[in-house]
Parts: C-alpha cells; structure tokens; sequence
C-alpha cells in the first residue's frame, strides 16, 4: 500500500529517499513526499501525484541534508492532496511522522487534540500521531514517541524525525511491515526490501510491538517499553537486478516471462532424483493430516484464485472437503474453526490486512495454519505454523503473474505432499503428477516462445467494452483470474462465467462482435464446453479459444484458437492462465494504460 523509506548517514538523504520511493511506489502512488533536516530545521516537501512530481520541484532546490524520512501515499482517510501527504508535523515544524496502516480511533484522540488547542491541516489519521507525538515531548523523542503510540488503535508502521535531535530516527511497527537495513556509517528505515537493496542486503525485520532507534553508526531495538531486545539480522539473498525491469517495457511482461525460473526455482529444492517431496518448512504428520476434518484456503484477488485450484487438488488427492473463500468475507460468514481444521493462506506479499486477520482468526480457534507466500519474513509467513514459500522473486507489477503460477504450483506440491503421506494416492499415480509438475516450466516457456496468435487476439478485443470469459471446472477458475486481469490493467469491464450459466442468464448480454474467451482444457468437459461455444457463436460472439494441442474440434466453434501444450486436466490452469496473461498485457499496452501501475490499485493491501 503506502511506501516508507528513511535514511541517516553522509549521504544526500533526499537522493536516497527518493531513490527508494521510486523503488516502493508500486506500493501506492498517489501522493508522495519527504521530510529532511537542514540547518537546524525540518524542510517538508509534499505533492500530490506520481513520485515525479516531487522529484522536479526538489531538483529546483538544493537541499543537501544527511537525514530525513520519506513517504508514498495511497490514500484512505482523505483524497488525494498536497495537505493529506505525508509527512505531516506537528504545529512548528519540529517533528514529522510518515506513517502506513490505519489508526482506528484517530477522530477521538484529533478531538481531544483540538480541544487542547492543536490546530490539524489536514484529514489523514496520520495527523494524529504527530501532534500526540508534540504532545508527550518533553525533550526526549523517543519517550514522547513511546507515550504517543499507547494511545494509538490500529495498524501502524511509523518512522519519526525530529529536528531538536538530528542524530536520530524513530521506528515502530504494529501490523504493518517495517524493516532496518543496516549500513555503513549510515542505516535505513522501509517498508519494503526493494527501497533499501541498492545499498544494503542486512535488515532487521522488526515484528509487532517493536520499535528502533536508528542513529547513523547505531541501531537500538526494543519492545515499546523501552525494554532492549536483541534480534538475528536477516541476510536478503535476491539482487537488484531482480527488482529492475532489466531491458523489459514494463514489470508485468517480464515477469509473465520470469514464470519457467520462478516454476523451476519453486519446484526443484522440493523434489529429489527419486521423486520424493520434501516441503521445507511444512512438518504434517500422517496423523495430523487424518485428523484434519476440513479444510479453508482463504486469500484475495489473485492469491484467492490460485486457492481454487488448491481446493480442486486436495479435495482430488488428499480426499478432505475443501471450502475456498475471500479472505474480506471469510470472517464474517460464520465459519467451523477448530484444532480439526487445517487452514491455509494464501499471499505473495505477505501482509494482505484481511488474509491475516483470517490466519489470526484461525489461530485463536485453534486451527493447523499454513502459508503459501513469496516475501521470506513477512507477517503471514512468521505467525503461521507451516510455511511454503513459492521461489517467484520480487513481483513488482501491481498485477500478479508469477506469484500466481508459482502458488498453483506449490498447491501441487502441497496436495501431492499430504496425499502420499495419508495414502490416497499411489505411487505411481503420484509420479505422473510429479512428472507434470516438473515439465510445466518447459510448458509455459514454449507457450511464452510464440505469442503471435495472443497479441493478434489483443488487436482484435483491444477497443471493446466488455469481455466474457467462460469455462467449466477449473477452467472457470482460469477465466476468473483472466478476466480479473483484463480489468485491472486495461480498464475494460469483463466478466467470467461459468460456461453451463450462461444460458441461465448472461447469454441476453451476448450479440454480434461481443468478445467471449473460452477455455476449453478439460477433457471430461470438453463436449459440453464445445456447445457452451457454439451457443456464443450463433448469438454472433467473437470467439477466442484456449485449448490443448490436437483438440481440434474446437476450431469449429471458435473464431481463433491458442493452443496450450498437452498437459493433466487437473494442472491444465498454469499453462492456460498464460496467454490470458499475455491477452491482458497486449491489450493494456494498446490501449495506452499504465500497465504497472493501473489506477486505484496498490500492489500490496495493508488496510481490511
Ligand atoms: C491482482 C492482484 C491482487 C492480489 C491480492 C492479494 O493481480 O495482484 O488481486 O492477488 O491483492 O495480494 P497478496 O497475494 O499479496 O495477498
């Protein structure tokens, strides 16, 4: 969501700030802005609008300042605006605050501020904490930031500076993530790896309830109150590179072609010569997994539909009722937790707000959890009890690509896993998903090898208004998360049905020229999916098809047909989700969108 990054050393701070922000503006971009010390004083720039627009006024200004906190907004509790940017300080300017999360009580404690005579510029929630913050001061910012956060309710990431105590930066985190990467003769404060990798792969995670004191030859840690801890420094194996377009027009094409290394890296440290599975990191027992009465796999967005393959293969292999769910419903749909439950979530960042409040929901009600997530220490990966981390790199692109393929993927694994050790599957029967398991980086890298039949299909559907997208099984599935695509980057209304629904109703929406993407893998449904197509057609849809090799039946019912190569039924959605992200990007590009950015979307959702 929003993006923190802060810096103290020798070094221009307002380069580094900036630098960093470019790094997290994936994270929420409305507004941006930096607070620096210079000549005894804290200088605050804020603007709405991209990260450029702060840049070109602050290249008119030569501030030259060694310490200062920065900040992207994603707005919550006010538009959009210079005022509701961050930093915001306090009445004379001496402290200023950058802030993520949500503070819940903000309206009561900005009424008690006011009537102490606190006077607020602007509608951020934000602005609280660095008034309370002047409000505890009594010389000592450390104490006053510690007294300021006890009255504070919600998610919180902060970073603080002062101008009376230039030495130093303050750090807390409450539900929201905050790293401390540690330098030399200079430390950093963000809220995400990539904003800091440039000059140090040393961090230290902090977790809830902790809070540092970053001086630039000095880093002090402890609990909030004031009690010192001592934690390990986690060592970030990724480079740079990977956090850099590197030669691609955009993130989200290079990673849709980064999915064959993203699959081999995600499936080869888990399986040996023999064919056994070893998930690291996931420690069921054949007696815990008997035990297991249900199973939820609860996630959002795109996480949530890589859960929906999860549920067709375990409820398939390991013979247990699966229910998937959307992490912002599941919790308030009444659900049977219990220590017979085995839950799992799923997200590539790591720290979804409504994915975590369902594993901590979970955990309360006693419940096995486990995690399928990208970001190594993130919140999801640290409270949840098992963990299988999908081996994709930084996904920077808002829209998700090969955290998705990579969580099917792992679901694979997982099933796979639990099957063998509770014996529903045979061995035999287990290699041969094994074997399709191993190939499919092969698979998606031939689909990736000739896309011209993709971007003729984007040419075709570019300047349309709506798009349908149908399928049966988990090809429904498929069409789900590539109409969410379409949607997301190229502003274009879509819709995925399920293909036997459609003459229950939306088949009315159907007429000549309208765009209908129809997945068609499934042997056991191909027939009827054939006439799901051929209903379509006689309405006057422009039909595009994806479907295995050979299957060329389906040539009849459609106008255009992009073929997959032939792959299990059950494991058909990582090789067909590829041209429909493809078919996403094209048409996205066609239609001048910002593809990595698309508007109102952040990349990662700290807020329920
Ligand atoms: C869509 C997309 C989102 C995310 C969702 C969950 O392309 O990326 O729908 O999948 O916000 O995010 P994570 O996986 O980080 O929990």
């Amino acid at each position: 969501m929003c993006g923190i990054v802060g810096y103290i050393g020798d070094n221009k701070a307002e380069n580094i700030l900036i630098d960093g922000l470019a790094k997290l503006e994936y994270r929420g971009y409305d507004s941006a802005g930096i607070a620096v010390l210079r000549d005894s004083k804290l200088v605050i720039r804020k603007y709405k609008g991209r990260l450029s627009v702060l840049e070109e006024k602050l290249n008119k200004e030569n501030l030259s300042s060694n310490v200062g906190i920065g900040h992207t907004r994603w707005a919550t509790h006010g538009e959009p605006s210079d005022a509701n940017s961050h930093p915001h300080a306090n009445g004379n300017d001496t402290i200023a605050v950058v802030h993520n999360g949500i503070i819940e009580n903000f309206m009561e404690l900005r009424e008690q501020l006011e009537e102490e005579g606190y006077k607020f510029k602007s509608e951020t929630d934000t602005e609280v904490i660095s008034h309370l913050i002047d409000y505890y001061y009594k010389g000592d910012i450390l104490e006053a930031v510690r007294r300021a956060i006890k009255r504070l309710e919600g998610a919180y990431a902060i970073a603080v500076t002062s101008k009376d105590e230039p030495d130093k930066l303050i750090a807390v985190r409450k539900d929201s993530p905050l790293i401390i990467g540690i330098g030399n003769n200079e430390n950093f404060i963000a809220s995400d790896i990539p904003a800091i990798l440039k000059y140090t792969r040393n961090v230290y995670i902090l977790d809830d309830g902790e809070m540092a004191v970053i001086k630039k030859n000095e880093i002090e840690l402890m609990n909030i109150e004031g009690d010192k801890i001592d934690k390990e420094v986690f060592n970030v194996t990724w480079d740079v590179e990977s956090a850099e377009k590197g030669g691609y027009d955009h993130f989200m094409i290079k990673e849709i072609y980064e999915q064959p290394k993203a699959l081999k890296e995600t499936l080869s440290p888990r399986i040996n010569d023999k064919k056994e599975i070893n998930l690291d990191g996931i420690n069921l027992t054949k007696e815990e997994i008997e035990k297991f009465s249900r199973v939820y796999i609860i996630a959002c967005g795109t996480a949530y539909h890589a859960g929906l393959l999860g549920k067709s293969l375990i409820q398939k292999y390991v013979k247990i009722p699966v229910i998937t769910d959307v992490a912002s419903e599941f919790r308030y749909s009444d659900p049977f937790i219990d220590e017979n439950t085995l839950m799992i979530v799923v997200s590539q960042s790591g720290e979804t707000a409504d994915t975590l409040a369902a594993l901590r929901l979970a955990k309360e009600n006693k419940a096995r959890v486990m995690a399928v997530t990208n970001v190594v220490g993130s919140t999801i990966s640290r409270e949840a009890d098992d963990v299988i981390y999908t081996w994709a790199g930084p996904e920077i692109a808002v829209a998700s690509t090969k955290a998705y393929t990579t969580q099917m993927l792992s679901f694979g694994l997982i099933a796979l896993d639990m099957a063998i050790k509770k014996g529903t599957l045979s061995k035999a029967e287990a290699d041969k998903v094994i074997d399709e398991l191993i190939s499919a980086s092969d698979k998606v890298k031939s689909i990736l090898e000739d896309v011209k039949l993709t971007e003729e299909a984007a040419e075709e559907i570019y300047n349309k208004e709506n798009v349908f997208f149908i399928g049966r099984g988990i090809d429904y599935d498929v069409a789900r998360e590539g109409s969410l695509k379409l949607k997301e980057i190229s502003y274009i209304h879509s819709e995925a049905i399920q293909a036997g629904e459609l003459k229950h109703g939306t088949l009315a929406l159907i007429e000549k020229g309208t765009p209908v993407i129809a997945l068609a893998t499934q042997d056991k449904l191909y027939d009827k999916m054939l006439s799901n197509m051929k209903e379509v057609k006689a309405r006057g849809a422009h039909v595009i098809a994806v479907a295995k090799k050979g299957n060329k039946e389906v040539e009849k019912s459609a106008d255009k047909v992009i073929y997959i190569p032939d792959v299990l039924d059950e494991l058909a959605s990582i090789l067909s989700v590829i041209p429909l992200q493809l078919l996403s990007y094209y048409v996205a590009v066609k239609r001048g969108c910002d593809v990595d950015k698309p508007r109102n979307l952040a990349k990662s959702v700290t807020v329920e």
